[in-house]
């Protein structure tokens, strides 16, 4: 009879833990479904102040003249990655030897991973959005600061997400196929391939149009939601030819027996509350004020001198 119990008490705890199993709205929403949708995430997730993602208001971000260009090492690792259906995305684990600095961080970043976000609809899948518009798709590269103390374990900038639009257009993407054609091999939940080799630079927008860019604090998208997070939002968006990107929700599935095509794994908008959100200075832009009591003296001379 013990047993019995213990058995009985084993089998709820492992099915209460699958019904408190986080999810997407979509999968939610389903008939049945037993999941726990956004407005029950755990953790962070609720009642917190610095949530991702949220609206970019690109008039109300303000100029940070620290916002430099990165240091990217090791975006030109030509790999066979190893690429897997995590039920909630497809993600591309990285190897050591990548790393960020430079754009403001406070020390080097080091890769672990990239994943996507996305919708079937062009304008729904990515999860910020810019002035009200959301893109067909989101790429976030996450990077785990390089600390020698375990005391900066909880800090708020543990990690740094490098986060791409994706827009949709005519032109093949060569640099995204190796990506693409994996898809089919990883329709069910926890399943993994290889890639065809490439580099993370082929999947990226030039490096050139990597110094716009939106900054911001905030956290983890998916649960816990920890509040941990140096947000860098790229103004440049990666583009992919529209078959390319309609692999993404026609190949992969949220569930085993492939009922649900993984897509709209995209958490709603948060409130920015009183966070600011900061912008890298496009060139062509007024010189900042220094420069600015330098340059109108000089002018007003030349233009005296040659009124003269
Ligand atoms: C990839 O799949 C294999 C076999 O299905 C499995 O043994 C392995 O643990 C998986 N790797 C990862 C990182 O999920
Ligand atoms: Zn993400």
């Amino acid at each position: 009879m013990r047993l019995f119990i213990a058995l009985l008490a084993l089998a709820c705890a492992a099915s209460s833990s699958a019904e408190s199993h986080w999810c997407y709205e979509i999968q939610a929403k389903e008939p049945n479904s037993i999941c726990q949708g956004p407005d029950l995430w755990p953790g962070s997730c609720q009642n917190k102040n610095y949530q991702s993602p949220i609206d970019i208001d690109t008039d109300e971000a303000e100029v940070d003249i620290n916002l430099k260009p990165f240091t990217f090492t090791g975006y030109d690792q030509k790999k066979t990655w190893l690429v897997l259906n995590d039920k909630h995305s497809v993600k591309i684990l990285l190897s050591d030897g990548i790393y960020i600095a430079g754009g403001d961080l406070p020390a080097r970043y080091k890769a672990e991973q990239l994943h996507l976000h996305w919708s079937q609809e062009e304008n729904m899948g990515s999860e910020h959005s810019i002035d009200g518009q959301h893109f067909a798709m989101e790429m976030h590269i996450v990077h785990r600061k390089e600390t020698s103390s375990a005391d900066a374990e909880n800090s708020e900038d543990k990690i740094a997400v490098l986060a791409f639009m994706v827009e949709v257009g005519n032109q093949v993407n060569e640099g995204f196929q190796p990506l693409v054609e994996a898809l089919s091999s990883i329709s069910k939940p926890n399943t993994n391939t290889t890639m065809e080799e490439s580099s993370l630079w082929d999947m990226l927008p030039k490096k050139e149009k990597l110094v716009h860019y939106f900054r911001y604090l905030g956290s983890l998208t998916t649960p816990e939601c920890d509040e941990t997070v140096i947000w860098t939002v790229f103004q440049d968006p990666i583009k992919l030819h529209k078959d390319q990107f309609l692999e993404f929700s026609k190949e992969l599935y949220y569930d085993q027996e492939q009922k649900l095509n993984m897509k709209d794994n995209v958490r709603p908008l948060q409130q920015l509350g009183d966070r600011q959100v900061f912008k890298s200075r496009a060139p062509g832009q007024l010189p900042s004020l220094p420069l600015m009591a330098l340059v109108v003296p000089t002018l007003t001379c030349l233009v005296v001198s040659f009124l003269q």
